[in-house]
Order: structure tokens, then sequence, then C-alpha cells
């Protein structure tokens, strides 16, 4: 279907554009009140100390056939005394623009089109501009949504959409200030199809409406990369006090199996670090193309099914989409240079979530286990690379290339060596106070660091060095002050890797009790290089191939790209064919390259690709397709 469909809406999208084109001004080099405008966030058009949004009606209507969004958005702003609102877009058709209640359109203009930004939308405003309306369309290539066939879905009968608006896609489904600097809060309503349930991050209903007509309310502010937006055939199950999860009905029941702990987990989040924002916390379960593991909407994260394998092993997930409603949601990265303090901050809650639910033992592997994929990055990055500090520089890049490990696990290390400097009780006072502190707020990373030398160092010479803030945010590589971190069940799993390695029979049975992230260490402790028959006895004794786990199969497909084990690889083209999560398919197709079976990977990735969003295809496509 892709093709033909893709086709045949990238004529269509060729004739609108040219036939709308008559009412739009291009005009790239237009100045804003107050002369060249001073942009704040290099990934957005928006000038600092502009007019600014406050709030969002939306009225879309979700459109299958042809794969669009229709309708309008209509900001309230504070025109802040400029003359002119500049707004992000992407792709977007724009039909008109009305200012206030008139009924006559403005004349806007948009900009010069920038392959990763988009275009700037012009449109002039007065002292007296309060709500300035767009009635616009979406395009087939707009990237943050994905249109799903009913053969992409469980229940195989009806089709469903889901936007991802993080980094920097919001802006291909609404025109709007996408610069995670910038919060509004939003109403919404929106039209589907009569037998599809649509959601968003806001206040959701838990069943469908017969009439299609959905409608929303986020009365906090937000910026608009959590603005998101799913529609298909969804059933509700609640977990608790104001928790529970949505998912096609055929997955219904195995996902709140999976998911059953979400309350305790919000409970436990809670009465670590202040009392939950946002009301309910739901979350849903996507279709297998869903690029990233989980999405920290608001009050409804966006979970990949390849955490549901039936022994609630890779929950953690979970964890840390709560942990983001703290960590991200209330306090935002101002900039996406400031990434860390969104994922750093997460990976850390998200495990001391995990240890107050399930005790140290796990929290000690799940430390190892992130210091290992740190190394492996700092590997891969080179470790003088300047982006491996902390604070990045992503002007002139896509954010959305630059989302790593530095930013997730040296993050959360410098958070953990703070808190093993001062102690655990000193650490979480200080973060309880950081969250209410900036609550609803973006800020800096400098921010941060005056906040922390404010709280707890506090002129203390002694302190400031051992913290070494400065090293951690700028410098690259790793500090020589990093954390000790140990495992005992990790370094089980990996005395049975050697004592397989030197050829010596392995019990079976030691390993019945294991945990995912054992499986893990086992796997990455072995050799790289391994022979058929070590590979065999390995998948024999283990079933590696037909796991249902999707960490542990990613793992094992890479050993078996690196030794050209072809028994796998009927199960990895399936894996490929079906799951779209980028952190999996990313590491299978690189190593195919690396290894010399780029023709492989194209055989695969050409069928493959048209069941992958656009987030992972884009990314897969820079490894085997652009040179
Ligand atoms: N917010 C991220 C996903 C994301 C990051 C989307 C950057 C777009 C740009 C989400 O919270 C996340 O970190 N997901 C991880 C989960 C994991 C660390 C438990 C993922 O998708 O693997
Ligand atoms: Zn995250």
């Amino acid at each position: 279907m892709a093709s033909f469909s893709n086709l045949k809406y990238i004529l269509l999208a060729g004739l609108l554009l040219f036939a709308f084109a008559g009412c739009q001004k291009n005009n790239p080099d237009r100045k804003i009140s107050g002369g060249k405008p001073v942009t704040e966030d290099p990934h957005s058009f928006v000038p600092a100390n502009g007019a600014t949004v406050k709030h969002l009606e939306l009225s879309l209507s979700v459109n299958f056939v042809g794969q669009t969004l229709n309708g309008w958005a209509e900001w309230t702003i504070n025109p802040n005394k400029s003359d002119t609102l500049i707004l992000d877009t992407r792709d977007l058709k724009i039909d008109a623009v009305y200012l206030n209640n008139d009924s006559n359109p403005v004349t806007f203009s948009v900009g010069k089109n920038d392959p990763v930004l988009g275009q700037a939308l012009f449109i002039p405003i007065h002292e007296h501009t309060q709500k300035v309306k767009i009635v616009y369309q979406t395009s087939a290539q707009a990237a943050a949504l994905q249109w799903l066939n009913p053969s992409q879905t469980k229940g195989k009968q009806l089709p469903f959409l889901y936007t991802q608006s993080q980094a920097i896609l919001a802006r291909s489904w609404i025109p709007c200030m996408d610069s995670p600097g910038i919060k509004f809060t939003y109403n919404a309503q929106i039209k589907v199809p009569a037998n599809l349930m649509a959601l968003m991050s806001a206040e959701n209903d838990t069943v469908l409406h017969s009439n299609g007509l959905y409608h929303f309310s986020m009365p906090y502010p937000i910026p608009s990369y959590l603005m998101a937006l799913t529609v298909g055939n969804l059933q509700y199950k609640s977990l608790g006090k104001n928790c529970g999860v949505y998912s096609e009905p055929e997955t219904i029941k195995e996902a709140a199996f999976e998911f059953a702990d979400m309350e305790k987990m919000v409970d436990a989040a809670s009465s670590l670090y202040g009392p939950y924002a946002w009301g309910k916390y739901d979350a849903v379960v996507m279709p297998p193309s869903f690029p990233f593991g989980g999405m920290e909407n608001p009050r409804l994260t966006f979970a990949t099914p390849t955490i549901i394998t039936h022994d609630r092993s890779l929950v953690a997930l979970i964890a840390h989409e709560l942990a983001h409603s703290w960590s991200g949601n209330l306090v935002t990265n101002k900039t996406w240079d400031d990434f860390w303090l969104n994922e750093g901050f997460t990976v850390y809650f998200e495990n001391r979530i995990m240890e107050a639910l399930y005790g140290k033992e796990y929290a000690d592997m799940h430390e190892v286990i992130g210091y290992g994929e740190l190394k492996k990055t700092l590997n891969e990055m080179g470790e003088n690379n300047p982006n491996t500090a902390l604070k990045q520089n992503l002007k002139g890049m896509d954010p959305d290339d630059a989302v790593n490990d530095i930013a997730y696990e040296k993050g959360r290390f410098f958070l953990l060596h703070i808190e093993k400097t001062v102690g655990r009780a000193q650490w979480d006072a200080f973060l309880k106070a950081y969250f209410e502190h900036y609550r609803f707020q973006s800020i800096s990373t400098e921010d941060f660091l005056e906040f922390l030398n404010k709280k707890i160092v506090r002129g203390n010479k002694e302190l400031l060095l051992k913290i070494n803030a400065k090293e951690w945010v700028n410098n690259p590589s790793l500090p020589t002050n990093f954390p000790l971190i140990t495992s005992n069940l990790l370094d089980e799993a990996k005395q049975l890797a050697i004592t397989f390695s030197k050829g010596k029979p392995i019990s079976i049975e030691s390993t019945a009790k294991w945990h995912t992230f054992q499986w893990l260490h086992f796997l990455r402790s072995l050799p790289k290089k391994l022979s058929p028959a070590q590979l065999a006895n390995l998948d024999h004794s283990f079933h590696f191939t037909n796991s249902n786990n999707a960490e542990i199969l990613c793992d094992w497909f890479q050993l078996a790209i690196q030794n050209n084990y072809k028994p796998a690889y009927p199960a990895m083209e399936n894996f490929l064919n079906t799951v779209g999560r980028r952190k999996f398919i990313q590491p299978l197709y690189a190593l195919m390259k690396a290894t010399g079976q780029t023709e492989t990977a194209l055989k695969i990735y050409k069928n493959a690709r048209p069941g992958y969003h656009q987030v992972s295809s884009h990314t897969i496509d820079q490894i085997l397709v652009s040179e």
C-alpha cells in the first residue's frame, strides 16, 4: 500500500502546494520589530522576546482515507509589543489566518523551507491581538504522524494513527512555537471515524463515543513536544486508583497483567519527589512500529508493545515514562542542548522507583547495565568527542540525531555521583525542592547548576571540588570521580559467560530465575567471535532465537550477525519486519553494514521500511541509503 498511496499523496500534496502558493507571500528575510531576531532556541524560528503563546484551542478531523488532519488551531497570545507572530511549521498547508474574531483573513507569509526546521509562519499582529486562528491541513508526509493499515495492528480490522512530536515534529501537525522553552495549556476537539477512539496527552474518556467526537483538556502548561494524539480500536482497563491502560482489545488483558504495578509506581514516585501533578496516569500500548520504547505524553504514556513479555521484566520503561511526569513534563529542558536535564534525571528517578518497588539488587543491575551502554557509546563516539559533554551544542543539527546514552546515562551517573557525595537524605530533599521550585517551567543546565550551588554547595570549596559539576557538564568523556557501581547478580552472569567461553559445561538450572538484565549481561560478556557450534549450543540451551523478549533478541541477533550465524536470520528478519523501535533496529542494520552484509540489510529494509515511523526510517536511511 505504501508505495502506491505515497505516490498518490505526493502528487496531491504537490498540486495543493501549487494551488495555494498564490495565497502566501514567500518572505524569508522578514524583519520583526526590534530588528534582527535573536533566536534563543536553535531549533525553532521563534525569536526571543517576541510575542508568546499561552493557550491553544485545537479542532481537527482525522481523515484516514486521505491521511490528513484538517481543521484549525487558535492560539491565545501575548503580543508583547511585537508586530509579527512567528510560528514553526513543517509541511503544513495553511489555508487562512484570522485575528481575534475578525471574519476577514489576514495576509500571512512563510519563510524558506529548511529540511530539519521546516518553515517559519509570519502573521502580522497588533497590540490588541489576543487570538490567532490558523486554518490548515497536514500533508501526507507529516513527520510526526504515522498512519497504519489495519494489517499493522493486532486486530487487523481497523486503521490506527499516532503522533510522535518529540523532539521537533509537533510543527508537522500543529502550527506552533515548537520549542521546549515555551509552555501553553490546550483544549481540543477531534473528530474520528465512529468505530475508533481518540486519545490525547490530556484528560481522556475511557469509552468509545459513537458520534466519533472527542473533547480534551490539558489545564496545565506543557511544551509542544508533549502534544500527542492517537486514534485506533482501543479499550481501557483500570489498574487502580487514578491509573490504567489502553490497548487494542486483543492485548488489553496482557497489558493489564504487565503493568499491574503502575499504581505502586505512582505512589513510590510521589513519595520520593512530591505529589503527581497531572491527575491521572495512564499508558496506551502502541502498535509495534512505534519508534521509541516509550513517550512521556502527559497523563498518557505511549508505550511499545515490546515491553509486554508476560513476566513484567521490562516494566522499568513505565517507571521511566512516569518519572518524566516530574523530570521533563513538570521541569522541562529549555532547549535540546539541555536534553540531559530531561533524560539523565529521568533515568536516575526511574531507578529510584524501581529500587523502591523491587529492591537494591535490581537497582544495582540497572546501573551496571547502564554503565556498559555508556562505555559502548563513548567508544563509538570517541572519548574526546565534544558531543560527549552533557551540555550539548546542537545548532545546525537535527536534535533527533543526537539522542544517545550521553544524556541518559552520563546524566544519570552525574546525579548518582552527587547522591553518593552528599548522601541520599540531602540529595532527595534537594530534588524535591528542585521539582517544587521549577514546576511548570523550562530551565537550562546553568539554572540547575545555580540551584545546586545555592542549595547544596553553599560556598563549601571542598564540596565544590568533589562534585566537580563543571567537568561533568562541559567536558567530554567521563570524569575521574565516577561513582563506584557493582552488581552481584550480574557478576554471576558474567562468570557463566566466562565458563562457557572456556568451553566448559554450564549449568542451565542456575539461570532458571534470571532477570532480563542477567541475560543481557551474559550475552554482552561472551567473546565477540563465536563458532557456529558454540552459537548452536547456546541457542539449544537457552532458546534465544525464539525468545519473546525483544531486549534479549536484539542482543542475540547482534551476536548472530557478528558471526554470520544464519539459523537466527529468519527470526531476525521477522523481528525487523514487525518491530520499528529505533533502539532495536538501528544496531542490527548498522552491524550488518559493518560486517559486509549490506545487501542482506538492504533486502530486509526494503520490505520493512514502509512499516516504520519516519523517525526510524530517517535513522536507518542514514545508515544504509545515504553514503
Ligand atoms: N522521551 C523519550 C523518547 C524520545 C527522546 C523521543 C528523544 C524523541 C526524542 C522517552 O522518555 C525515552 O527515553 N524512551 C526510552 C525509554 C527507555 C530509556 C526506558 C526508549 O524509547 O527507549
Ligand atoms: Zn525518557
